[in-house]
């Protein structure tokens, strides 16, 4: 039983493929066939998304270029957690007036969180004109109708109506990587951390079936896939909203019993949903990758909740603790906020505190960034820039001798890593990457490895990576 999500049905799908059969045709109709650039910002979330709009514009007849000059169709998947990623976006977005002016009848196009805010759409509209789609990810499964529109009548289209979110399946799709698969099991967001702009921006949390998740996942087993990565804004609330007797533990458990040699990971997880369960369902799977991301945000409880993160200091611990207890070997990272209004130094203090206390593998820090609409955003925010920078790099210099010390432990170890790539780097050949998904340099092997499993041991450390050389080759 669904009991509020919203899927958009196979019919309304085979229409979009209907209309990206009218563009084949007009594409293979032309000398050579259109190309297309996708700009991806953000989280992992986008770069599925974008995978899909890839997918879309194959079934069209583009082919793919990463050059604005060459582009006859630039699509910008934008992020919009903070400003200074949407500044980024804005600048590039304004340079593209150039391409456009040498390359008349190109199409650009703006979607994802920034195209849905209703503010920066607005701001297109008035500045950007040279931008002739923009719709957020609640449209994304109508890509192909919004694009041939744009192409028939070659006027502007706006698609960025605000809605509770829906779930389309079938959407085509080309992957960038033949190795790592990224999975959608969710989206959206229920929690309304009152920093966060994406519960306004992605809509409600909604499940995908767990026969679609378990289908997808399969055939990339079947393709030979080895690292699938679940994703969600919070994939430890599954199946809260369908209404079946099934949570996400049970769907990992579900996963780890498909065939095939693969590691399976997930992220983002918050805290008040990681449960017990989960952590002893990790270790009993064999699949499933010793790596846990859990941002804790800040380490003061009067923080915690201004922030409206519903745990506090202890109860994160605690679960760092039976985490551990249940997964020794586990990889934790987090995400970490500095400056949030009204934090006082006492109070970066206890963030700084709680750090040493977990000790993570790896931390991604962020510096408060004020979202419009977001609650946090009129809160009184007396600490000057300065001192929040400050206070930012204390935290850095902090995780990073600790990041130093954890892989500093590896040295000596071997242990199965996937090669995932050719090294750019003078000093090494391959990249890999552990279990728990730290990043190795690989002194010796050759470009036929990538994409295998292979024993690498690791014979030096710094604070970014490990360096290592495969096992038995002397
Ligand atoms: N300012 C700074 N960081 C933010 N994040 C989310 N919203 C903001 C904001 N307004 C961070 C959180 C989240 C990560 C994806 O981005 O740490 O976990
Ligand atoms: Fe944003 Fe909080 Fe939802 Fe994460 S859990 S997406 S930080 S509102």
């Amino acid at each position: 039983m669904d009991r509020q999500t919203t899927r958009i049905s196979p019919a309304d799908i085979d229409r979009q493929r209907e209309f990206c059969e009218q563009i084949h045709e007009r594409s293979a109709a032309l000398p050579t066939p259109p190309l297309a650039f996708v700009d991806t910002y953000g989280c992992q979330q986008n770069e599925a998304d974008s995978e899909r709009i890839r997918g879309y514009l194959a079934s069209m007849g583009y082919g793919f270029t990463e050059s604005e000059e060459a582009a006859d169709a630039i699509v910008i998947n934008t992020c919009a957690i903070r400003e200074h990623a949407e500044d980024r976006v804005l600048g590039n977005v304004g340079a593209l007036v150039h391409a456009k002016r040498r390359h008349p009848g190109q199409i650009i196009c703006l979607c994802g969180c920034m195209a849905q805010e209703p503010q920066v759409a607005e701001k297109i509209r008035q500045s950007y004109r040279h931008v002739d789609l923009v719709f957020g990810p609640h449209a994304l499964w109508k890509f192909p109708e919004l694009f041939c529109r744009v192409l028939t009548r070659r006027g502007r289209v706006f698609d960025i109506a605000d809605e509770p979110g829906s779930i389309a399946e079938g959407i085509p799709v080309v992957r960038q990587s033949g190795i790592k698969g990224w999975v959608s099991i969710m989206y959206g967001c229920n929690n309304f951390c009152s920093y966060c702009i994406v519960p306004y921006v992605r809509g409600r949390e909604r499940s995908r079936k767990p026969e679609d998740v378990l289908a997808e996942v399969k055939a990339l087993a079947d393709e030979g896939y080895r690292d699938i990565t679940l994703l969600g804004q919070n994939v430890n609330s599954y199946g809260k909203d369908l209404g079946l007797d099934i949570d996400f533990a049970d769907l990992l458990e579900r996963i780890d019993a498909i065939p095939g040699d693969f590691l399976i990971r997930f992220m983002t997880s918050h805290p008040k949903d990681a449960s017990q369960k989960l952590f002893e369902t990790m270790a009993r799977c064999k699949k499933v990758a010793p790596a846990f991301h859990l941002p804790f945000q800040a380490g003061s409880d009067r923080i915690l909740k201004a922030m409206n993160r519903v745990y506090d200091r202890a109860g994160y611990l605690d679960k760092v603790r039976r985490l551990r207890e249940q997964v020794p070997d586990v990889v934790i990272t987090s995400d970490v906020i500095v400056g949030f209004p009204g934090e006082t130094t006492p109070e970066f203090e206890e963030t700084l505190s709680l750090i040493e206390e977990v000790r993570f593998d790896a931390l991604f820090t962020f510096i408060y960034s004020p979202r419009e609409g977001t609650p946090a955003a009129s809160m009184p925010d007396p600490m000057s820039r300065a001192e929040k920078q400050a206070n930012f790099q204390r935290l850095v210099d902090v995780q990073n001798v600790i990041s130093a010390e954890k892989h500093a432990a590896y040295v000596g170890k071997t242990l199965r890593c996937l090669i995932d790539g050719v090294s750019e780097d003078a000093g090494s050949a391959l990249t890999a990457r552990t279990p728990g998904n730290r990043l190795v340099r690989v002194a010796d092997g050759d470009a036929s490895l990538v994409g295998q499993f292979r024993d690498v041991e690791i014979t030096a450390a710094n604070t970014w990576s490990l360096f290592g050389k495969l096992a038995g080759q002397g």
